[in-house]
């Protein structure tokens, strides 16, 4: 299979990595930065295009890991040259732009997978497999947070919120993701934030997502959530979550090994789900591609993808108002 990777940054390496431990995989680089791009042809054994429009064509699947505000016109030229389309996430910077991407590989009939990764993070799997086994009983309450240094990326397009969404848009949606596809749909949207750093974009108006928000979020199901996320820790990434339910309560933390906890009334348990062949990424680049060859669906759906664009969509529109916002439904 021929993978055309766009974007030669730090998502882009994370994915050729994995894709090298597939057999039978073949990968190419398209980079507007040539210098990047021929280190990464270099480290890698890719094949290095300077048009992004032939490697299109050459390729099987167009694997886009970009910056978010570039997904679109990408995901559009590779589906029109009728290319399976992996994007990373998130899946495209608005609902609407989520919407025209699904609408036209619905009508070139092409595969369309939104990277949430989370899902194929061995705890989170597990977390969302005990709450659907009713280990914990009815759930009714989470927890969420995902916390570390703020990225810049290339030419620092993370901080510009008309480029990355900022906090909420591009940490957040881990986080929401894992929780609707664990918890079910989300009702109501309430979110706090603050921007403190002085080297955001001039374009960020405050009080809009900056280096840390917390969100509620209210769950048809009548659960609930708050999701923490900050750019303001200087170690190293931590991220934990924490289920309670009317029989017992599922927590995880990256610091802790072995790492989900489930606690009942009768009993307490440990576990590390991670194995070594159990590599989010991994598996998920894997997953795709399995999906592709045997024509089934992906295994992240792009309505997913949108869904979790929505909802952090209306944290920033909530973070912005002071008002609780339901997500659109697209
Ligand atoms: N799943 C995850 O855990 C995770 C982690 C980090 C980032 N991401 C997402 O991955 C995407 C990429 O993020 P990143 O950290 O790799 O960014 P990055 O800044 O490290 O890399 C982006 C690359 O795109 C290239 N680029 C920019 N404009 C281009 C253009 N017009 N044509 C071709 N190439 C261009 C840049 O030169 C750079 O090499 C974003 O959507 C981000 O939100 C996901």
């Amino acid at each position: 299979m021929r993978i055309g990777i766009v974007g030669a940054g730090g998502m882009g390496n994370t994915h050729a990595n994995k894709y090298r431990q597939i057999p039978d995989v073949e990968i190419a680089i398209s980079d507007i930065d040539t210098e990047r791009a021929a280190a990464f042809a270099e480290r890698h054994g890719a094949s290095d295009f300077r048009s992004l429009s032939e490697m299109i064509l050459w390729a099987d699947v167009v694997d886009i890991c970009l910056p978010t505000d570039l997904h679109l016109g990408v995901a559009l030229e590779s589906i029109s040259a009728g290319r399976a389309v992996l994007v990373e996430k998130p899946m495209a910077s608005t609902v609407a732009e989520c919407a025209t991407m699904i609408e036209a590989a619905e009508r070139a009939g092409t595969p369309l997978m939104p990277a949430q990764v989370l899902r194929f993070f061995p705890e989170f799997a597990a977390g969302k497999r005990l709450v659907e086994g009713g280990t914990i009983g009815r759930p009714a309450a989470a927890r969420t947070r995902r916390g570390g240094k703020a990225p810049a990326g290339a030419g620092g397009w993370f901080l510009d919120p008309t480029r990355s969404g900022g906090i909420l848009l591009d940490l957040g949606i881990h986080d929401f993701d894992w929780l609707r596809w664990t918890l079910g749909e989300v009702e109501t949207v309430y979110a706090r934030s603050v921007r403190i750093r002085p080297d955001w974009a001039p374009s960020f108006q405050a009080p809009a997502a900056g280096d840390y928000a917390l969100t509620t979020l209210g769950f048809a199901s009548g659960c609930v959530a708050h999701v923490e996320t900050t750019w303001m820790e200087p170690g190293p990434s931590r991220v934990t979550f924490e289920v309670c339910g009317s029989e017992g309560m599922i927590e995880y933390d990256s610091r802790n090994a072995p790492s989900v906890r489930t606690a009942t009334a009768d009993s307490v348990k440990t576990e590390a789900p991670l194995a070594p062949d159990d590599d989010p990424y991994y598996l998920q680049l894997r997953g795709f591609l399995d999906a592709v060859k045997a024509g089934s669906p992906p295994p992240v759906s792009s309505l997913d993808g949108l869904k979790a664009v929505a909802i952090a969509r209306a944290a920033i529109e909530s973070a912005e108002s002071g008002r609780v916002v339901r997500p659109a439904q697209g």
